[in-house]
């Protein structure tokens, strides 16, 4: 496929496939079905099973796709998720994607586990930034990460919560250790874990994945929550809720956001896809927060979906650094023109013209029509 043959984001999978190496492209992605990535693929079947419902002659020649995340305009409801060690794909890394995130107006997520620190992407990069924290053991190194991201003019900070363990089959199926080995030597030096080598404390976890992963707070519970809370001026959203009850108890705890999400999958392989939670959560917190979700998104009418039920806006993870290893910048700035062309499009083809009121009954969900007695 030539560049201007990179018209869907399943052509930008297919390149990003032919141009990584093969141990990479499935370790950081899976493909469908792929082994132990059993909640990608069942993200990917939430929304090939969730189907529209077009409405026509609604006077669409005017459409808004710009709306609001904690206060803040984006230009279309589409953010750049976190996503970990950005330098693994291209030399520029974060710094590139979150160019493409300002070009684009939208918001860049950074990763506490980034190869351009908090300060490098603030200045190299600017736009709207949210930073988001794996949450230590140690709680003054957390302390220290929450303060470097305020003082940088990060607009929110983003938990995640999920993702924290790693199946034996996976360990050995995907070889995660001589991944790893192999992968520093790609990284240039002074950049792997590039948030905490540049920090003077003790104790600072920088030996490695296994060092890092090894400092989580494994025993990560809601006092944290508060905890957080307590320590830090900026909005807080919690990434990785998966069901109503957990949304409920964000929601009695004045969390700002939720971030309905399995993690692209990477959690448990048996999750539900995301786009199928969904409805309980913006249920659960009865407008009182604001509800995104990522997992599966990979072309407009799949936002759509998501809007119609109850998100906000949604994140993408892959499909950034699918952007990001064919071309950089550039490549992250066309993977984001896509989706919100497309969204345009299937705004028009449904009778949708503001992002900001897509009712439910777009949707035909699998487990709606399953209800009604009709296969899905
Ligand atoms: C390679 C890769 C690295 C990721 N690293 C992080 C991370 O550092 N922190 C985090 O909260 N989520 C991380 N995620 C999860 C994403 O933020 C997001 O939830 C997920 O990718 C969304 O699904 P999608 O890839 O289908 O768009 C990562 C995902 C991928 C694919």
């Amino acid at each position: 496929l030539s560049e201007d043959q990179l018209l869907t984001l399943a052509d930008y999978e297919e390149r990003a496939r032919a141009i990584l190496p093969s141990q990479m492209f499935s370790v950081l992605f899976g493909s469908d079905g792929a082994s132990g990535f059993g909640g990608n693929t069942s993200n990917l079947a939430a929304f090939r099973s969730t189907r529209l419902r077009p409405r026509v002659l609604a006077g669409v020649g005017k459409r808004n796709l710009s709306t609001t995340v904690l206060g803040h305009p984006i230009d279309f409801p589409v953010m750049l998720a976190p996503v970990g060690f950005q330098q693994r794909v291209h030399p520029e890394g974060e710094i590139a994607s979150a160019r493409a995130a300002r070009v684009a107006r939208t918001v860049f997520t950074l990763s506490t586990g980034s190869n351009y620190s908090i300060e490098e992407v603030a200045s190299g990069a600017g736009g709207s930034l949210w930073f988001q924290l794996y949450f230590f053991r140690d709680r003054a190194l957390n302390e220290r990460l929450v303060q470097r991201a305020e003082e940088a003019g990060y607009q929110a900070l983003v938990l995640t919560v999920d993702h924290l363990g790693r199946s034996k089959e996976m360990e050995i199926r995907y070889d995660f250790d001589q991944f790893n080995k192999r992968i520093v030597h790609t990284l240039q030096r002074e950049r792997i874990y590039r948030n905490l080598t540049t920090m003077d404390m003790p104790g600072v976890p920088t030996r490695g994945p296994e060092s890092f992963r090894g400092a989580w707070e494994w025993d990560l519970n809601w006092s944290d929550v508060d905890w957080l809370r307590a320590r830090t001026r900026l909005p807080l959203v919690i990434k990785g809720i998966q069901t109503a009850e957990d949304a409920e108890i964000c929601r009695e705890r004045g969390v700002d956001a939720v971030v309905v999400s399995n993690h692209g999958g990477h959690g448990s392989p048996d999750a539900k896809g995301t786009l199928e939670t969904l409805h309980e959560v913006v249920d659960a917190v009865r407008s009182e927060v604001e509800v995104y979700m990522d997992g599966g998104v990979r072309q407009g009418s799949d936002v759509l979906k998501a809007l119609a039920l109850g998100a906000r806006a949604v994140f993408v993870g892959r499909a950034n650094l699918w952007g990001l290893a064919i071309d950089g910048e550039e490549g992250v700035q066309r993977v984001l023109a896509v989706l919100r062309s497309e969204l345009d499009l299937n705004m028009s083809l449904c009778g949708v013209t503001d992002v900001e009121h897509v009712i439910p009954s777009l949707v035909a969900p699998f487990w709606a029509r399953m209800a009604d007695g009709n296969s899905p």
